[in-house]
């Protein structure tokens, strides 16, 4: 059988936005360990991107590029600014979020404004440019970092798990409408995750690390089919649970977490 494009498994190029991420570097890290691979780092600070892919994956040839998911205006740009140096963009990763630890009822309306706009709004538009873009292309995968924050609210963070749900919704919404053009989309949904994002914060159940979440994510994108993908695994089944668990235990159970 002929595979489909949208059955392509080789990456050579990829494009990632907010790539000062530490999951996004680990993950560059795993492609490029995987076989030879050039990059466009979209970041608001490009010397830092290019700085932190050197030292996690010596040899990775990467071009720069100043960008910030809030200038929606710029999205389409980037693909084509990415597209002339890498030729075609075999996958798109989404790393762009900011946490605000512990905040719910702390947050006033401009950062919850500043956090709508920076976990959801601006991704999204990004990823409707990256979708466009993936279509015309005739192949390529957008990779989303999700959150199991975004399956249950809870007190201690219902901002940004609203806004990941948000997206994580934006994201299921474009794999579905992706399917039988070519390209694809994935969604990874990490629990805990020890990075940058999450430092002075004490690990939560399940907890893992950047190189454990770009592995599954390269695993996902190297088979076909694999459109959501919960890291560790074990938070898919979980979660399935937790969400129809009844309110007042759920409640015990998140705590304050
Ligand atoms: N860490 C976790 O526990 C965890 C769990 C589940 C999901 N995730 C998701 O995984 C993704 C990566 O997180 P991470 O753990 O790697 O954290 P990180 O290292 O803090 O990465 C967050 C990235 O978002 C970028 N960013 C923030 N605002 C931006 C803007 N306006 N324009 C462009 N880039 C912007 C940051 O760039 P700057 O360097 O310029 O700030 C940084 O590159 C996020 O979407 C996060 O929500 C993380």
């Amino acid at each position: 059988m002929i595979p489909s494009p949208s059955d392509r498994t080789e990456i050579r190029t990829a494009l990632v936005l907010g790539a000062t991420s530490d999951i996004a570097v680990a993950t560059l890290a795993e492609l490029h360990r995987r076989g030879p691979l050039r990059a466009v780092l979209a970041a608001r600070d490009p010397d830092a991107a290019t700085a932190a892919v050197a030292a996690a994956a010596p040899g990775l040839s990467t071009e720069a590029v100043a960008w910030d998911a809030l200038e929606v205006e710029g999205h389409r740009a980037l693909f084509e600014r990415a597209a002339t140096t890498l030729g075609t963009i075999d996958v798109v990763l989404c790393a762009v979020g900011l946490l605000g630890h512990h905040a719910g009822m702390s947050m006033g309306p401009v950062d919850v404004d500043h956090m709508i706009r920076t976990n959801f709004a601006g991704p999204a538009a990004a990823l409707a440019a990256a979708g466009q873009y993936l279509v015309e292309q005739g192949h390529g995968t957008i990779v989303v970092l999700s959150s199991v924050a975004g399956l249950r609210a809870r007190r201690s963070n219902y901002v940004y798990g609203s806004t990941k749900a948000g997206l994580d919704l934006f994201a299921q919404g474009l794999s579905d409408s992706l399917v039988g053009t070519g390209a694809r989309c994935v969604v990874v949904r990490p629990g805990f995750v020890r990075s940058r994002m999450t430092e002075g914060l004490d690990p939560a159940p399940f907890s893992t690390d950047p190189a454990t979440v770009a592995r599954a994510t390269v695993d996902a994108l190297q088979r076909p089919g694999r459109d959501v993908v919960s890291v560790p695994r074990v938070l898919g089944p979980l979660f399935g649970v937790l969400r129809v668990a009844p309110r007042g235990l759920w409640r015990r159970i998140a705590g304050d977490r």
